[in-house]
């Protein structure tokens, strides 16, 4: 069985103080949860909210990390500083990196591997715009997200990586995708796995959904067979509507 994770994407929102509000506000739903429950701040609000996250069920993520251990990269944060405050997911690849800040498939890979090599959990973000939707090459584009963010990975290591499947067309939109549209790409995604690794490995890998996830929408797509959480943005700025979120998983 795999635990589901329910992730908030905190994108460039909330000061440190705010976060710390925040995070008390879900601390309660979060310890009372069966499923993992992790906020991804920014990175000025990490070290408040892993401290305040401390001695509760709630674990703190950043939302990107650089693929090198140090040197001149003006700008960028390594998995060493990372650990060093108690971080331990990293969202991987987010398609709002892909878009404004030219993050690519290759990218991806480093950043997932060096996540790895530095026991951070990696949160690997895939999915495809609407025009991609609306010439039937969902399949074919994800598919290859996967391939290549997978690439030269052990299966020991793919079982501790999160996948977030996120159409972008979904993202902050108000339009989800369907629970059965969801749930068919991660099915898909979990066939990628079983064909790149085994059976095996492909069932222990947590998939999410993103994507305009809301108190509303969470209960169905959550009790889809291959949706294993969700990787929230709006909805997870409001303490009662990610608390909600996290009762139901
Ligand atoms: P949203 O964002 O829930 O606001 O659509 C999800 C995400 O981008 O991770």
């Amino acid at each position: 069985m795999r635990t589901k994770v329910i992730a908030g994407n905190w994108k460039m929102n909330k000061t440190p103080d705010e976060g710390i509000k925040l995070i008390n506000g879900i601390k309660a739903a979060a310890n009372a949860a069966a499923c993992e429950v992790v906020v991804c701040t920014p990175f000025v609000a990490l070290p408040s909210a892993v401290n305040v996250a401390e001695g509760s069920k709630i674990g703190v993520g950043a939302q990107n990390l650089h693929f090198e251990d140090s040197g001149a990269y003006t700008g960028e944060v390594s998995a060493d500083m990372l650990n060093a405050i108690g971080v331990k997911y990293v969202i991987i690849g987010h398609s709002e990196r892909r878009e404004y800040f030219a993050e690519t498939d290759e990218t991806v890979n480093k950043k997932t591997i060096k996540a790895l090599e530095k026991g951070l959990v990696p949160i690997v973000c895939c999915g495809e715009t609407l025009e991609q939707r609306e010439n039937n090459i969902t399949f074919e584009h994800i598919a290859m997200q996967i391939k290549l963010a997978m690439k030269s990975i052990s299966s020991a290591d793919a079982c501790k990586v999160i996948i977030a499947y996120e159409p972008i067309w979904a993202i902050g939109t108000g339009r989800t995708a369907t629970d059965e549209q969801a749930n068919e790409v991660c099915a898909a995604i979990r066939k990628t796995l079983a064909s790149i690794y085994d059976e095996k490995t492909a069932d222990t890998i947590r998939i999410l959904y993103g994507g305009s996830m809301n108190a509303k929408n969470a209960e169905g797509l959550l009790s889809m067979s291959d949706i294993d959480g969700g990787l929230i943005g709006g909805a997870s700025l409001k303490e009662e509507d990610f608390s909600t979120i996290i009762n139901f998983a």
